[in-house]
């Protein structure tokens, strides 16, 4: 087995899979130790995950995931979920008080679940297998939730597709430690530490982009000429839409249970798209 670091220098987003499945006893093994070696908050361990294998299912998580074909080709698809349901019905049957179904339950419950999709990473990667995380999770989640039959203040926040790689990509750079780290307090960057620390990324992101003939193709047509424009473009993330995705989230929140039903989660008329 290769060490953290050794896990961590090898990693790279895999996205296309073979189609072997992974036996059930790795399956078990991984999330064991990565559930008894990641910390949880109050040890409440407010999380749960659902593995969707069934083609029926997949196809329809897939079209839930904006179509990102990867999903069909992993023999595995783990959906990770902030889950307070567990341990509310546990607290009703010793007769405790009721708690986390509200905003700072769901924070506590989606950051125990992350830490933990991270474990499991390590986990399935360790091991030899790709993995791909899925953001798109964030964007589907009540109908996700609905799919995968998720009670009350239990809600999905990451997915994860784990397989045998079938690729085998380069690793991807990083912008320089200096731009995350501060010495005991945060320095906001001037324009020339910006221009230095995304001086090699605009360059290779932007290469990279290119280098897919379609997206090519719509940032000339829409006059996009660099990575940053490219970010916030209507063909990655699109202001325009996070504006109502954003409100639609906080209902969906509402209906689980994790904000109050009085909270006013209407989309405002004039940023529906
Ligand atoms: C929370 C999260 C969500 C992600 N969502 C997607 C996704 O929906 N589709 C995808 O192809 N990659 C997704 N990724 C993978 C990132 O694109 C990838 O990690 C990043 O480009 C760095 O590449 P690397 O993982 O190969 O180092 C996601 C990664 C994270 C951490």
């Amino acid at each position: 087995m290769q060490t953290v670091a050794e896990v961590l220098a090898g990693h790279r987003s895999i996205r296309r899979f073979k189609p072997d499945e992974i036996p059930q006893a790795v399956i078990d093994e991984v999330l064991r130790e990565a559930i008894a070696g990641t910390s949880s908050s109050g040890n409440l361990n407010s999380y749960s995950l659902v593995l969707t294998r069934d083609p029926e299912r997949k196809r329809r998580l897939y079209e839930l995931h904006g179509e990102q074909d990867f999903i069909l080709q992993a023999p595995l698809v783990l959906t990770f979920c902030a889950d307070w349901n567990r341990t509310r019905a546990w607290l009703k049957l010793r007769g405790a008080r009721d708690n986390f179904n509200n905003f700072l339950g769901y924070h506590v419950a989606a950051f125990d679940a992350m830490l933990l999709s991270q474990s499991v990473v390590l986990g399935f990667e360790a091991r030899g297998y790709g993995i791909c995380c899925m953001g798109t999770t964030l964007h589907a989640m009540g109908e996700i939730a609905e799919l995968l039959g998720l009670p009350e203040t239990c809600l999905p926040v990451t997915t994860i597709v784990v397989g045998v790689p079938d690729e085998n990509p380069g690793k991807r750079d990083r912008l320089p430690l200096r731009a995350f780290v501060h010495d005991e307090v945060y320095r906001v960057a001037d324009t020339p530490e910006l221009e230095d620390i995304y001086r090699e990324r605009e360059v290779s992101g932007w290469q990279r982009y290119m280098s897919t003939p379609r997206l090519k193709a719509l940032c000339e047509q829409g006059g996009i000429t660099s990575l940053a424009q490219f970010y916030t473009s209507p063909y990655k993330y699109d202001p325009d839409a996070f504006g109502p995705e954003s409100t639609r989230l906080l209902a969906v929140l509402q209906k689980s249970g994790f904000l109050p039903a009085s909270l006013d989660t209407a989309v405002p008329a004039t940023q529906e798209k």
